[in-house]
């Protein structure tokens, strides 16, 4: 579909959408914000580490499955064209090769329009990689609900789902979907219906504490925090809607580094994903020892996925020796003497 071929029904709409958001983040460099809070935080160097780099273990589990290393394929795409189609199966194929779970992009697509499930039918390219299936919260309060979450969960036979959480981004989109009430509670009663994990994320303005604690009162596990500082989803829409609005908003919300901060109190009765301007491997590195079990990147894999799926594993690779490498530089020889060692961070003077 082209945008100069108008879509005309409500499916042809999100899948313009979804091409819509590719194309805003390819020309607009200032989508990425630059600003998640990373860099204002400085590691402890290990002049004599006391570990073998070659005896370094990044392994660890999630959904009951081991993973090579705390990296997560986030949320991005999906839909009833061919390139969103190919971005998934590159995505799911270097996820299996990798061995790091994936998550899709909202599946709703899918639901308005039978032409769009085949891009969500990711099983077949990554057999034992954890798979996470992605409704937008908001659409429970929109005619959504069991039904439409199991369809989503099968059609990618996902080991979890995500809701995810954008009331920023649904004011600025013109067509956005604004009735934010009484969702914990729909929330609530879904994760008691439904068979996998429900894991709540934001979509890069940060989860705060309130936040979580309704996610808690409603039996969520499973967090991402998905804070500001990488794709700017107000200045997204600002384009698309020529919004003004999204311009001013481009930087609301917690930073991904302010969340997982926030988050300290709630880390004994939950997992929590760290996600929003994850660029590196160092950034995963800190991000682990704030907090984040698991670290999702989205916007950084999107040309390699539009390329091919070895590019994909190329920049997956990249990540994991920047990981390694800090993991190394800070004597930590497994995920446990990083995740939430203060030890670790440089004392502010
Ligand atoms: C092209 C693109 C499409 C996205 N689509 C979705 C989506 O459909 N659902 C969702 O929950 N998050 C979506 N996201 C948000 C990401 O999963 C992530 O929360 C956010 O972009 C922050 O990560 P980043 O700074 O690494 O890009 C998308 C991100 C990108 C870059």
């Amino acid at each position: 579909m082209t945008k100069q071929n108008k879509p005309t029904t409500a499916s042809q709409q999100i899948t313009q959408r979804k091409q819509d958001h590719i194309d805003a983040i390819l020309k607009d460099t200032q989508i990425e914000r630059n600003q998640s809070g990373f860099d204002d935080i400085r590691l402890m160097h290990r002049g004599l580490p006391q570990c073998d780099l070659k005896q370094i273990k990044t392994a660890t589990h999630f959904l009951n499955k081991e993973i090579s290393f705390p990296f997560l394929i986030a949320s991005m795409t999906g839909g009833a064209a061919q390139n969103l189609g190919n971005i998934n199966r590159h995505l799911a194929e270097a996820a299996e090769a990798c061995q790091v779970p994936m998550a899709v992009g909202s599946q709703r697509a899918m639901i308005l329009d039978q032409a769009a499930q085949p891009t969500f039918a990711l099983r077949q390219y990554a057999p034992t990689a954890p798979l996470i299936a992605n409704l937008g919260a908001v659409q429970l309060n929109y005619g959504f609900g069991l039904d439409e979450a199991k369809r989503a969960v099968e059609t990618l036979e996902a080991d979890a789902l995500y809701l995810h959480l954008n009331p920023l981004q649904e004011v600025i989109q013109p067509e956005g979907d604004t009735n934010f009430s009484g969702l914990a509670d729909k929330i609530h009663q879904l994760s008691q219906q439904i068979d996998v994990p429900i894991i709540l994320k934001e979509v890069g303005a940060g989860l705060s504490p309130q936040d979580i604690e309704l996610g808690l009162q409603a039996g969520i596990q499973y967090f991402d925090v998905a804070g500001r500082g990488g794709t700017s989803w107000s200045r997204i829409e600002a384009h698309r809607a020529d919004n003004p609005l999204g311009f001013a908003f481009q930087d609301w919300g917690l930073t991904t580094i302010e969340a997982l901060r926030m988050s300290h109190p709630y880390q004994s009765n939950a997992f929590f994903i760290a996600s929003g301007g994850i660029r590196n491997g160092i950034d995963m590195i800190k991000a682990v020892i704030m907090g984040g079990r698991l670290c999702g990147v989205a916007a950084p894999l999107l040309v390699p996925a539009l390329n091919s799926t070895e590019n994909v594993i190329q920049c997956i690779e990249q990540f994991k020796r920047e990981f390694t490498t800090a993991q190394f530089l800070l004597g930590a020889q497994c995920m446990d003497d990083l995740y939430l060692n203060n030890a670790l961070i440089m004392p502010k003077h």
